[in-house]
């Protein structure tokens, strides 16, 4: 048994499924809303006895390893490495699979942060950058817990520490910990910061987030460094404080996101601890899709001043498009971290009654930027805010803001409309605020009744394998699909002998295209309630009827063109034998047709 089977065999899909998304029983299957695409009814099915999952919308599936490595954006072999340890099964060194070189960049962010943590305790100027910290009303436990550091102002601390572990400067250099300062040089990267560790959503430290501290600071220098783009850090898809937060985030279905490291940090001790981080970059589609899988419905929380109120406004239209419930959380001081040091009750207080929806964020932020009262400040306020009301769906809530709009500029409800009427549908407009489910995709539903009953038959086929062991005149041929006939054929001649853990058997020697199409035709039947055997049976054999109808149906059609087409050149035997066979075609159809009762 190779190493992955044996992690499988003592791990439950169920359960690792269950750690990223909600799942509901369905019979004999769970199912949830698929966490690869948007989707608003459950089309992701989880199957205990098969230890597999599919999507019937997008098309997706596999096991627990697959699963895994599409949701963490892994690799095979950091997918083998994290499920062998939750199994408690030993890797061995050897065992080609682990030898990702991830391992030892993972290794060194490891270190770095002890390291880092280390230099905060113990190094005189760390202990005034953790003085400042405890002044900005961060607790003792806090700094543990969320491992913050001290980063020397020193060209080669950590890197020096790191060689004396055994690590090579080029591996030091790919960690995104040093800077290649000449050929084959290299020196710190983070120097005289207050260092933040990035996590991944497992809580392995992946990166760093420095904030400078002690230093006097130039213009050129920014207030925050963070690690480069590095094999195990892709900012676009990190989001801070994830790690802890997220089962927080699907317990209160919600998520607040705030804009940096110390908002994040003091919002949770604070106690508010739904909450998310985009680090050092934009809010992107990416993050919102990773916060897709905890929750629908974010609260933005950005910073007050220009920049945030922009941050905000790009935030709230891509997470609209992406079919999120969106609210806004109004900054009175500068950040949530300035809240909180002044009093983390209000916080508390701000985040569960304060927030505002989206129109009345648009409302507020186009208000304070143009002056209502002017010709020119009117048009931009229209401007701005029309297309957002032209886009709600719901007449009355249109209608409403239409009237409120109306009313602060002072102009008259029905010309307010007139212009709204005019706006095209265009970027910011309708089709953007409602992102529907995805066109159906690979697994979508069958496109003709031969597909249908192909699948059908072949999904029965499937699940009652031991029909086809007494049904031996049942023949591939009915089928049109090739996969399907390729599955088809393969399965016939394993259920001649084959008892136990037919599928299982089936699925080993299947290319993974074939193997998706077999779980997804086995859970499609499996979505639909349990029935009788003798349903079932009688079910396969009808398909089986239909299908062969079909065929007969495609030949005669095909038998009477040649007819003709013989018939014009008149070579006699050739019309009789065609005849002949046409004649038998009928009389087998009309056979079928009687026994189907048509
Ligand atoms: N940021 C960054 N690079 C910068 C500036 C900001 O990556 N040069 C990111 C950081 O994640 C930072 C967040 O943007 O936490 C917000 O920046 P800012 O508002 O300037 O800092 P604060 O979080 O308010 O930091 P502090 O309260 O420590 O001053
Ligand atoms: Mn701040």
């Amino acid at each position: 048994m190779g190493i992955s089977d044996e992690i499988k065999q003592k791990l439950d899909v169920v359960e690792i499924v269950g750690e990223y998304i909600k799942l509901a029983k369905a019979g004999r299957n769970y199912k949830a809303n698929c966490p690869f695409h948007g989707e608003k009814t459950p089309s992701f099915m989880v199957s205990p006895e098969r230890q597999i999952w599919h999507c019937f919308g997008c098309g997706e599936g596999g096991d627990i390893f697959k699963f895994v490595m599409m949701m963490e954006g892994i690799e095979f072999g950091d997918a083998l490495r994290i499920l062998a340890k939750r199994a408690g099964v030993i890797l061995k060194r050897q065992d080609p699979q682990i030898q990702s070189q991830k391992k030892r960049i993972y290794e060194i962010n490891e270190l770095a942060a002890k390291f880092f943590a280390w230099q905060l305790e113990k190094s005189p100027a760390g202990q005034k950058a953790k003085k400042y910290l405890l002044d900005r009303g961060m607790e003792e436990q806090t700094i543990k817990d969320w491992r913050i550091g001290w980063a020397a102002d020193d060209w080669h601390a950590l890197c020096g520490f790191l060689v004396g572990r055994g690590y090579k400067d080029s591996e030091i250099f790919q960690a995104g910990l040093s800077v290649e300062s000449g050929r084959n040089t290299f020196h710190d990267r983070f120097r005289g910061r207050i260092i933040f560790p990035i996590r991944d959503i497992q809580g392995q430290t992946i990166a760093f987030g420095g904030r400078i501290f002690g230093i006097e600071k130039s213009d050129e220098m920014a207030k925050y460094l963070n690690s480069p783009q590095t094999e195990l850090y892709d900012k676009s898809r990190v989001l801070f404080g994830l790690d802890k937060s997220k089962m927080e985030i699907r317990a209160k279905d919600r998520c607040v996101i705030v804009e940096g490291y110390m908002d994040l940090i003091m919002s949770y001790q604070a106690g508010v601890k739904n909450v998310a981080a985009s680090s050092g970059t934009a809010l992107t589609e990416n993050h919102l899709n990773i916060i897709g899988r905890y929750t629908k419905n974010l609260a933005m929380a950005f910073d007050s001043d220009s920049a945030g109120a922009a941050a905000t406004k790009r935030s709230v239209d891509m997470a609209l498009r992406g079919d999120f419930n969106v609210r806004v959380i109004p900054m009175k001081e500068k950040d949530p971290a300035d809240i909180v040091k002044k009093d983390p009750a209000d916080w508390l207080q701000i985040v569960e009654s304060k927030s505002q929806s989206v129109m009345e964020f648009y409302f507020a932020d186009a208000f304070s930027k143009f002056d209502g009262s002017t010709l020119d400040g009117q048009r931009e306020i229209k401007n701005s805010i029309l297309p957002m009301i032209k886009a709600i769906a719901s007449n009355t809530e249109q209608s409403h803001w239409l009237a409120d709009l109306a009313s602060r500029l002072r102009v008259s409800e029905s010309d307010l409309l007139a212009d709204m009427k005019k706006i095209k549908d265009d970027p910011v407009s309708r089709q953007n605020f409602q992102i529907a489910a995805p066109s159906s995709a690979k697994g979508s539903e069958p496109q003709s009744r031969q597909d249908g009953l192909e699948e059908r038959f072949l999904g029965l086929c499937l699940n009652n394998p031991g029909f086809l062991r007494n049904a031996p005149e049942v023949s591939g041929d009915c089928f049109q699909n090739k996969a399907l006939a390729n599955i088809f054929g393969q399965l016939q001649n394993l259920a001649q002998d084959q008892k136990e853990d037919l599928i299982n058997h089936l699925r080993k020697n299947l290319s993974p295209e074939l193997k998706i199409q077999v779980d997804y035709l086995s859970l499609k039947i499996e979505q639909q309630p349990a029935e009788e055997e003798m349903e079932i049976i009688s079910e396969i054999e009808s398909c089986v009827k239909e299908l062969k109808i079909i065929k007969l149906k495609r030949s005669l059609v095909v038998l009477s063109a040649q007819i003709k087409e013989a018939q014009g050149s008149s070579d006699k035997s050739e019309i009789s034998g065609l005849l002949e066979k046409f004649s038998e075609f009928s009389m087998r159809l009309s056979k079928l047709l009687g026994e189907a009762g048509r």
